[in-house]
């Protein structure tokens, strides 16, 4: 086999072109999903365990030097091109860089991923919402002081509307119209008038989920909780502790033992090994009422997380400012 490689080596430093389409298939050639470096891997199983080391090394390498290769002769061919006396001045610069999903989607994709799995649907709410969806609705009435716990954007002309401070509402909108079973959660944006500093800002993500049908109890909501941790972030050991949220009762706030392993778990945990995750709780018996649903017969569950949290928490990332620059050079760490 590491003969095999060497001549691969050889014939890839070899390798010339000066046409963008045999550039392509030499490159898909070796590394298309049938090409050679993916062959090489798959035949590493029967490499002796002494040999291991050097010829992962070795295929890493020629996997590399395609790449440079492939990069290199892009390039050329893009300087090469007299594109100024070229006729079409608005063509794309060359070559053209491919983009990458935002940090905030991918972690918002594979909540939804998650959740899917087990048969939750998604539903959507609008990001102007009044103050029934918003708060009333919620168990929050007009002076109740938990709304201080929001601070709220209003339109205005008109103090009943608002940008939404949580995507809670879309419990209210989806209860009004459907009737139990019900099994959603709903990603979307958020807002609030906070300082906006490394750990807050006027604009976020939230993904709320909520559950309702006949004899659901705390039991399922720890369930969920625990697959959800386990499939996000690969981690079991939680801990509910009591909290207060209008709209649930009994309510919660989830952490989960982060470790501390590194100085970074230590700064993150603040040397506590623990990190907050998400709200839950039981759906008040009042909400349920609120949104014509009987709850005699029904009960549920609720939870709410910050997908920025999340996507901090996975990435490493210490500022959320860094989500709203759209700063390339940010951006471009998240391509696959
Ligand atoms: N809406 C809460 C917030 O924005 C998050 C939340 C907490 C949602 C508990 C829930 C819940 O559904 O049960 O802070």
């Amino acid at each position: 086999m590491k003969k095999e490689i060497q001549n691969h080596l050889d014939s890839i430093k070899k390798f010339n072109s000066d046409k963008v389409d045999k550039l392509d298939d030499f490159k898909i050639k070796y590394l298309g999903r049938k090409g050679i470096v993916n062959d090489l891997f798959s035949k590493f199983k029967e490499v002796p365990d002494t040999q291991k080391k050097e010829v992962g090394l070795k295929i890493n390498e020629l996997k590399d030097l395609v790449q440079n290769k492939y990069d290199d002769l892009l390039n050329k061919i893009g300087s090469n091109q007299d594109n100024l006396s070229s006729e079409d001045i608005s063509k794309p610069g060359f070559p053209i860089k491919s983009g990458s999903l935002h940090p905030i989607t991918i972690i918002k994709n594979k909540v939804i991923d998650i959740f899917s799995q087990v048969g939750f649907d998604l539903s959507d709410g609008p990001e102007i919402e009044d103050d029934w969806h918003n708060f009333t609705a919620l168990n929050l009435p007009k002076d109740h002081p938990a709304r201080d716990m929001q601070d709220t954007f209003f339109i205005q002309t008109n103090p009943d509307i608002l940008l939404r401070t949580h995507t809670s509402s879309v419990q209210v909108r989806y209860m009004e119209n459907n009737s139990p079973p019900i099994n959603i959660i709903s990603p979307g944006r958020v807002y609030r008038n906070e300082a906006i500093s490394a750990r807050s800002h006027c604009l976020f993500h939230q993904v709320e989920g909520i559950v309702v049908d006949e004899n659901i109890s705390f039991a399922d909501l720890k369930q969920m909780v625990l697959y959800f941790t386990k499939a996000m972030f690969g981690k079991s050991k939680l801990r509910f502790r009591p909290s207060f949220f209008p709209f649930t009762e009994p309510s919660a706030e989830v952490d989960i033992y982060w470790g501390l392993e590194s100085e970074s778990d230590y700064r993150l945990t603040k040397g506590t090994g623990w990190l907050e995750i998400m709200g839950c709780g039981m759906v008040d018996p009042k909400v349920l009422e609120n949104c014509n649903i009987d709850p005699e017969k029904y009960s549920g569950y609720a939870f709410g997380l910050g997908i920025e949290r999340i996507a901090m928490l996975i990435y490493e990332i210490p500022d959320i400012r860094l989500f709203f620059e759209n700063d390339i050079r940010f951006l471009e760490q998240f391509k696959s």
